[in-house]
């Protein structure tokens, strides 16, 4: 660990993930030094090479875990880091049901042992990765952030009881400055087309796998139900952008210049079902998506988008960039990496 004495240091932890790679890039050119804490258990430093080559500047990159006490001391005793972005998290939901201790073990545990590091430290400032399944499935949309909260799943508890452990840390220690932002569904790429989504194995989430559709990996896409009270019977969603996304937590990291505790909604507030996104993807890479109507996936809810005015005025962000932007971004990245980040 090189020794840097600096007072814009940020730690990103999960830095070398889809959305982290983004943000680091966004802070690097922002004028921020990142430190970059992430075990790589879904992610490949590959990412962040490709982030160093983009912004012409380095990360520092520690390779280990949040879950590590020692790490952490050393990593807070080694750089002035002043906040804490938090993406490090296991985020399959799935395989949540299936092995729920990995994940409450891997995204509370390892975020209590963050907050307890970031106590011994004196570093107050975190901005944290919630998620809109935290409002389980709401009785209306568009969802504002006073809705009801609600788990459906052990992935969704891990970030209900993580914000609850932001919230209590809030009360009892009020010079605290905390940021939670609710993603909906993030998608897209850096429009350089060298950095995106790598999932492992075959995707679970419908941009990737329509990608990968496209570019002839995947013989056709499975549309998950199409009876629900929707505009065509698919399931309707609140896409932003990856780098919107990116944007949103530098501008969280600003807010927090004034602001406490933040809690805020990042997406566009415009919902799309599975045939619009099949059909705008098709559009923009030229390229035939074949598909058919099965089952409706468990646990799924019929729509999903936000009230984006809360985010607007907290944050004073908003999500700009629009569906042709969001496909032909992931399209850039998907024809120019169909590998994702392995090297041939
Ligand atoms: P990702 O899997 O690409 O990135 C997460 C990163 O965290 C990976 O690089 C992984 O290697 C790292 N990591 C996991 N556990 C770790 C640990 N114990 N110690 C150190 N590093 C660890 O996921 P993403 O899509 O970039 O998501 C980032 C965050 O945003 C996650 O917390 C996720 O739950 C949340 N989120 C994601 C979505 C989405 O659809 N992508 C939606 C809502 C919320
Ligand atoms: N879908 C298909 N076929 C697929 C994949 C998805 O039809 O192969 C449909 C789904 O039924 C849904 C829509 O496409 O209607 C979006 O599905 P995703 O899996 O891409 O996204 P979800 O909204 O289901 O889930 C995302 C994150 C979760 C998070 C949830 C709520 O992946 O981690 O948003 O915020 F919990």
């Amino acid at each position: 660990m090189k020794f840097k004495s600096t007072i814009s240091t940020v730690l990103v932890t999960g830095g070398a993930g889809y959305i982290g790679s983004h943000t680091t890039l966004l802070l690097l050119q922002a004028g921020y030094d990142v430190v970059v804490l992430d075990n790589f258990v879904n992610s490949k430093p590959e990412a962040l090479r490709r982030v160093a080559e983009i912004a012409a500047r380095e990360p520092e990159i520690i390779k280990g875990d949040i879950r590590d006490s020692d790490l952490l001391d050393q990593l807070f005793r080694n750089f002035s880091i002043f906040a804490v972005i938090h993406f490090a998290g296991l985020k399959a939901v799935g395989e949540s049901v299936t092995n729920p201790l990995t994940y409450y073990e891997n995204n509370v545990c390892g975020t209590v042992s963050l907050l307890q590091a970031m106590t011994r430290a004196n570093v107050t400032r975190i901005v944290f990765s919630s998620s809109a399944t935290v409002y389980g499935d709401p009785a209306s949309v568009p969802i504002r952030e006073d809705f009801p909260l609600k788990a459906t799943n052990p992935y969704g508890a891990t970030k209900l009881y993580i914000e609850e452990i932001l919230r209590d840390i809030y009360r009892s220690e009020p010079h605290w400055r905390i940021a939670i932002l609710r993603y909906f569904n993030p998608a897209g790429a850096h429009d350089s087309g060298m950095i995106g989504e790598d999932p492992c194995g075959v995707p679970n989430n419908l941009i990737p796998y329509i990608a990968q559709v496209a570019v002839g990996k995947l013989s056709e896409l499975s549309i998950f139900g199409s009876d629900y009270d929707t505009h065509d019977g698919t399931g309707v969603r609140d896409y932003i952008h990856v780098m919107d996304l990116a944007e949103g937590h530098l501008a969280a990291l600003n807010a927090l210049e004034t602001l406490s505790l933040i809690t805020c909604n990042l997406g566009t507030g415009i919902g799309y079902s599975v045939l619009d996104m099949v059909n705008t993807f098709s559009e923009v890479s030229g390229k035939p998506i074949p598909y058919r109507i099965s089952n409706r996936r468990l646990g799924d809810i019929s729509q999903c988008y936000t009230d984006p005015t809360h985010a607007r005025n907290t944050l004073n962000w908003k999500a700009g960039r629009g569906l042709t932007q969001i496909c032909g971004d992931h399209w850039r990245w998907q024809l120019k990496n169909p590998n994702g980040y392995k090297l041939e």
